[in-house]
């Protein structure tokens, strides 16, 4: 994956702007509020159609503006290409090339990358939706039924928590069939990254540290059931329960994984640079992850890099870069 250039217009503080990339080591530095975040920003939005500072595309509209358009220039496996977004402040429009992509969700795996900033340290703080986002962005960039499965997933699972809390069983059962069928496949894929994460994540972290402490992934799961029926079973079994709660209890929104470091779990356990040192560790075996499944080099992208850690770590950090592909971090000059 070799990231040619971006075009940004009215996305946020740009009004106007074309940026080339190199290949390997790209460095923004700037003091602060210059755009240098900005800029990562805009490629994830074109990596996974959202961007990781909002959930209000209206919040990245250039003030005094009205709409934002961004455009990625790559090269993948010797093709040039490009992915764009067109906000128009209120429905976002994707297009591939010169095609306009369906929805959103298709624009996964086009762009591939992986982005760190210094609020990723939330994927061992933070409450299991990070982490399940984490494993989301991992697999839905690999594999697009995947995210056909997800998305039919959750449709349904809105639709019955609202008929749960509006009491109209009789509905109930069309759409817990459709959560039933795309359910274990989605448990599935994730169990699956989560083992493979496990070795890379521990090899790196030792990389990146040079402790030799044990650090273990280990996927949770709320509910044993796996195939259909036993999932249909589950969501029968729960209907009185939860039409009291307004909400479905067991299923794959409600997954989580397990990160240890040593015995302990790293969220209570782990100092600061240690934990800053494990969300690498674990951003960059997703990387090598996706570079496996995918047969091409995603881009790493790193806001703020290095915060966090000592000066060894920061110089292990950056030797580990000059191995990846094509790498864009951002730092501050002060
Ligand atoms: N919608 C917007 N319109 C105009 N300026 C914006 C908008 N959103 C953020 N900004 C400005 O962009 C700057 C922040 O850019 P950012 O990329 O976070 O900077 P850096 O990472 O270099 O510190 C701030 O000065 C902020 O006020
Ligand atoms: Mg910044």
């Amino acid at each position: 994956m070799k990231l040619k250039q971006i075009k940004l217009q009215n996305f946020r503080l740009y009004e106007d702007a074309e940026i080339a990339f190199l290949p390997g080591l790209n460095q923004i530095v700037g003091p602060n509020a210059q755009g240098k975040t900005t800029l990562l920003e805009a490629i994830g939005c074109l990596i996974s159609g959202h961007s990781f500072r909002t959930h209000q595309p209206q919040e990245l509209i250039r003030h005094g503006a009205s709409q934002f358009f961004i455009q990625a220039e790559f090269e993948k496996l010797g093709i040039l290409q490009s992915v764009k977004l067109f906000y128009d402040g209120r429905k976002k429009t994707f297009y591939h090339n010169e095609t306009k992509l369906k929805s959103g969700s298709a624009i996964l795996g086009m762009l591939q990358g992986v982005i760190i900033t210094p609020d990723h340290i939330q994927l061992i703080k933070g409450s299991p939706g990070v982490r399940r986002h984490f494993l989301d962005l991992l697999i839905a960039q690999t594999d697009p039924l995947y995210v056909y499965h997800l998305n039919r997933y959750m449709r349904g699972l809105q639709q019955r928590n609202a008929l749960l809390r509006s009491r109209q069983l009789e509905t109930l059962e069309a759409f817990e069939s459709e959560m039933a069928t795309s359910a274990g496949g989605i448990m599935q894929k994730r169990g699956e990254a989560v083992l493979s994460l496990q070795p890379l994540a521990q090899k790196i972290y030792q990389e990146l540290s040079d402790e030799k402490v044990p650090i273990s992934l280990n996927y949770k799961t709320i509910g044993q059931a796996r195939s259909p029926e036993q999932i249909l079973a589950q969501l029968a079994k729960h209907r009185r329960k939860e039409m009291e709660i307004g909400y479905t209890l067991t299923g794959p929104h409600r997954d989580d994984f397990l990160i240890t470091m040593g015995e302990h779990e790293a969220k209570f356990f782990a100092s600061e640079g240690q934990k800053h040192s494990l969300v690498l560790a674990l951003y960059l075996a997703k990387w090598h992850q996706i570079k496996k499944l995918s047969d091409c080099s995603p881009l790493m992208l790193i806001d703020d890099v290095g915060i966090g850690l000592d000066n060894v770590r920061k110089g292990r950090l950056f030797h580990y870069l000059n191995h990846l592909g094509q790498v864009v971090i951002t730092c501050c000059n002060s």
